[in-house]
């Protein structure tokens, strides 16, 4: 039987990169993007308006399209989400649960993103383990905790083929992520392109994960393919490629661009979000569960998307 895609959330940030590869593996015709608004530009060839927290409308596609696997991308990140905690709970908690039930009844498979923001304070801040403390203080992270768990329930109660990372900042140049702490990672790279400076709103000393888009793409797809019987754990798997400040990325910058300037306009908002969430993730258990490595670090990473974006920027 063919794999036949859902993504929601399908033109942001990992949806509108995440789709195309999953087109080039599982056929154009096999793959469904869908998204809560209209593309701005370039329609993708199978694309359809849908809110994820309208389970009716998912449902019908579901059906129409008989759909086996769903990426549930949808969800608000972590600065918009402590600006519209009601919204983020309503978005990342509704959306999710439709996309649970619908898959239970329709034999579907499921993916969901969890995040770094899914650990608080409390949690160990140095190589943070895959079963630790967690006590978010967020809005986004009391949902991506709230949703791990309700990915695991709908495993061990209904035997719901769900699974999941936790992805740390995500960094890309085709579509930009909005409103996430980690989104200074992205925004460095053009801004250096452009302007030879960046103002950044985070602290020059705080680290966080990352990880480069193709390897983001590559986790996502290669936990969903994973033996089900080396899996010991099914959601919320720690995946990381690397770890660094602003001070670390801005010095890698001028490898490239000596002139490169950065300073700082914090962001009290997103500097307590990036406090409380790790330094550097252990991603031990993807490992070795379903062979997780990642192929790119800070400098291949660099090299790659300012050659990406200075071309796009020569081309006009
Ligand atoms: N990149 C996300 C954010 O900053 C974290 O998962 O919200």
């Amino acid at each position: 039987m063919d794999t036949r895609i859902l993504i929601t959330g399908g033109l942001g940030q990992l949806g509108s990169e995440l789709s195309e590869e999953l087109q080039r593996r599982y056929g154009d015709s096999n793959v469904m993007v869908t998204d809560i608004r209209q593309p701005a530009e370039s329609v993708p060839d199978r694309f359809q308006i849908l809110d994820a927290r309208d389970g009716e409308r998912l449902l019908e596609i579901v059906q129409a399209e008989r759909i086996t696997r769903i990426y549930h991308l949808a969800a608000l990140l972590s600065a918009v989400a402590e600006d519209r905690p009601q919204d983020a709970w309503s978005i990342n908690m509704g959306g999710l649960f439709n996309v649970l039930e619908i898959a239970r009844s329709n034999g579907c498979s499921v993916f969901t993103p969890s995040s770094i923001g899914a650990f608080g304070p409390q949690t160990p801040k140095d190589f943070t383990p895959q079963d630790t403390l967690q006590r978010p203080t967020s809005m986004y992270g009391v949902t991506k905790v709230a949703g791990e768990l309700l990915c695991d329930y709908y495993h061990h109660r209904y035997g719901v083929d769900t699974r999941g990372v936790r992805f740390p900042g995500i960094v890309s140049n085709a579509t930009p992520p909005g409103g996430g702490t980690t989104d200074y990672a992205v925004d460095i790279y053009y801004a250096a392109v452009t302007d030879h400076h960046y103002t950044c709103f985070l602290q020059g000393n705080t680290y966080l994960d990352m990880i480069y888009m193709p390897d983001a793409i590559k986790a996502a797809i290669d936990v969903m393919e994973a033996d089900a019987e080396r899996l010991r754990h099914r959601n919320a798997f720690n995946v990381t490629a690397m770890s660094f400040s602003p001070e670390d990325q801005a010095a890698y910058i001028r490898r490239y661009i000596p002139d490169f300037e950065i300073d700082y306009d914090v962001d009290p908002v997103r500097q307590a979000l990036a406090n409380s969430w790790p330094n550097t993730l252990e991603d031990y258990a993807a490992r070795v569960e379903w062979d997780w490595s990642p192929d790119y670090d800070l400098d291949l990473m660099t090299a790659d998307m300012l050659r990406t974006l200075s071309e796009r920027q020569g081309r006009g």
